[in-house]
């Protein structure tokens, strides 16, 4: 049996192949298949002049989604999808498909999220689940090469560590347990062990929010390296997002190809180096009271509405020009032609004319930003939009970061924190800091928490035997797939994603 991916290997020879039928088209005695198989797709065409009779009206009334065995002739064909094409010799149904519910025509989202187990197996979906597949590929090749030890940490766990708001509570026997928020807190033991460890697993927050960046449960990648700085710590961030971007461009290009994604941004990202801004820095910059490249926050949001306005009339104009030329009377083919640039040009405008509603929300709360505050999602998008790479930013008021983030001897209202933000309003990826190492403060913030201590008598052992300064950090998986594939909702990027109002299937 040969996948579709090997086709090339095949040119010229008689080969079998089993997969499933995506889509068929009839001609004079041809019958056309689209198959896939999971390792690619692939045009095979039936020809009534070379299969037996039975086999050509089987071929006839093959549906979508029928499982099917062929044997044919492996032939290059540029043209096609893949490269090569299967001139059937026979055909063999496995198993029938009734009515299968996901068509070509347009379906909303919820009905595709109900039938997720299915909508998985469609064209753009699986380009997904590959380049998520490479992205984690890519993680453990970059960590292993470092040197790093991959740990586990629990999932049943006896304490919070990302605030008690988003604790999803469970049953351990007969103790209250919490679905692990992180595995850091773990991961610092590790790495008292291991040097340099990352723990790769779920982790789950109750997140009562639907917004397109947040799961409730999503899986996270964390680092954690003994007898590093948050300098140190932000070069290995940089890195590492380099090494995963780079390996997947080179890796996926036909998966990037199907999404339509735009990768410039990818290019530029491999050359330069990251910016690195204070939270202060960062606030001035969203405020737009200092400028980037010469030119201030609310001068580019300004100039982007107005260009986002001229772009909107001049696809109006360019519907208008097409429709009168169908009006005025043309070809059949023609005017499917002017018909599907006139449908691209009105989804183009749905979403520049978001972008014309958002904008100005954007402008207003960037100039009455308030210092001290975390970032919102316009915020990052804002501060993200005057750069063309992943911007870091470090040093946070303490006072809105993490109960074990290291406080700056230099300014003790801040807090060692990094977090990356992604350009093109995807936002934080990667949220990260040094570790505190004052058992005192350590103490106090616990109780600042409100966290019951006895939970976390044992972390607090981590600095009572050998303390050393350390630091670590967390990339969402979903957050970083989301990016590199352009999807517009974080719900795209898992097999089956949990969110707010979302168990099944
Ligand atoms: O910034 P966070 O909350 O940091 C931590 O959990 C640290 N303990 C990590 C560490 O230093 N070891 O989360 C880290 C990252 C975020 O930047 C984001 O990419 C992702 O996890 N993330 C989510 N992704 C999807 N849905 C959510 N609800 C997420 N919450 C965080
Ligand atoms: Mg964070």
């Amino acid at each position: 049996m040969i996948q579709i991916k090997d086709f090339k290997n095949h040119e010229g020879q008689t080969i079998e192949t089993q997969g499933w039928l995506t889509n068929k088209r009839s001609g004079k005695g041809l019958e056309f298949i689209i198959l896939r198989d999971g390792s690619g797709f692939a045009q095979c065409i039936v020809d009534a002049e070379s299969v037996p009779n039975d086999v050509f009206e089987t071929a006839k009334r093959l549906s979508q989604e029928s499982s099917i065995k062929l044997e044919g002739k492996v032939v290059k064909d540029e043209k096609q999808i893949g490269g090569y094409e299967l001139h059937v010799t026979n055909l063999e149904l496995i198993g029938t498909s009734v009515d299968y519910p996901i068509t070509n025509k347009e379906h909303g989202i919820e009905f595709l999220m109900d039938k997720r187990h299915l909508w998985l197996r469609s064209k753009r979906q699986w380009a997904i689940l590959k380049i998520r597949n490479r992205i984690i590929f890519a993680i453990n090749n970059f960590f292993q090469k470092e040197g790093f030890v991959q740990t586990d940490s629990p999932i049943f766990t006896g304490n919070a560590a990302e605030g008690s708001t988003t604790l999803f509570s469970s049953k351990y026997y007969d103790q209250d347990a919490y679905l692990a928020q992180t595995g850091q807190l773990y991961g610092e033991a590790m790495a008292m062990a291991m040097g340099k460890i990352y723990t790769f697993g779920p982790t789950f927050r109750a997140e009562k929010s639907k917004t397109r960046r947040h799961l409730s449960e999503f899986w996270m990648i964390e680092p954690e390296m003994a007898f590093y700085n948050n300098d140190m710590n932000m070069d290995l961030i940089e890195k590492f997002l380099k090494y995963v971007v780079t390996d997947v461009l080179d890796n996926c290009k036909n998966e990037l190809e199907i999404l339509e994604r735009d990768t410039t941004v990818f290019e530029a990202l491999k050359a330069k180096p990251f910016p690195r801004l204070t939270y202060d820095k960062a606030v001035e910059i969203i405020k737009g009271e200092k400028e980037v490249n010469g030119k201030t926050s609310i001068q580019l949001l300004n100039e982007d509405l107005e260009n986002v306005k001229a772009k909107i009339a001049e696809n109006k104009k360019g519907i208008e020009e097409r429709e009168k030329e169908i009006a005025g009377g043309v070809k059949k083919g023609k005017r499917n032609f002017l018909q599907a640039k006139i449908d691209q040009l009105k989804q183009e405008i749905n979403k520049l004319e978001e972008a014309e509603r958002n904008i100005p929300k954007w402008l207003e709360s960037a100039k009455n930003f308030k210092y001290g505050n975390d970032f919102g999602g316009s915020d990052e998008t804002v501060i993200t939009r005057m750069f063309d790479t992943p911007v870091m930013v470090y040093n946070w008021p303490h006072e809105i970061k993490a109960f074990y983030m290291k406080r700056d001897a230099d300014n003790p209202e801040m807090a060692k924190g990094v977090d990356v933000l992604a350009p093109e309003g995807y936002g934080e990826i990667v949220g990260g800091g040094e570790r505190e190492t004052n058992l005192e403060l350590l103490i106090s913030k616990i109780e600042e928490h409100k966290l019951p201590m006895s939970e976390f008598e044992w972390y607090l052992d981590l600095r009572k035997y050998g303390s050393v300064p350390h630091a670590g950090f967390g990339l969402g998986l979903e957050r970083t797939v989301a990016w590199i594939c352009g999807t517009q909702h974080i719900r795209e990027t898992i097999p089956f994603p949990r969110y707010y109002g979302r168990l099944r299937p």
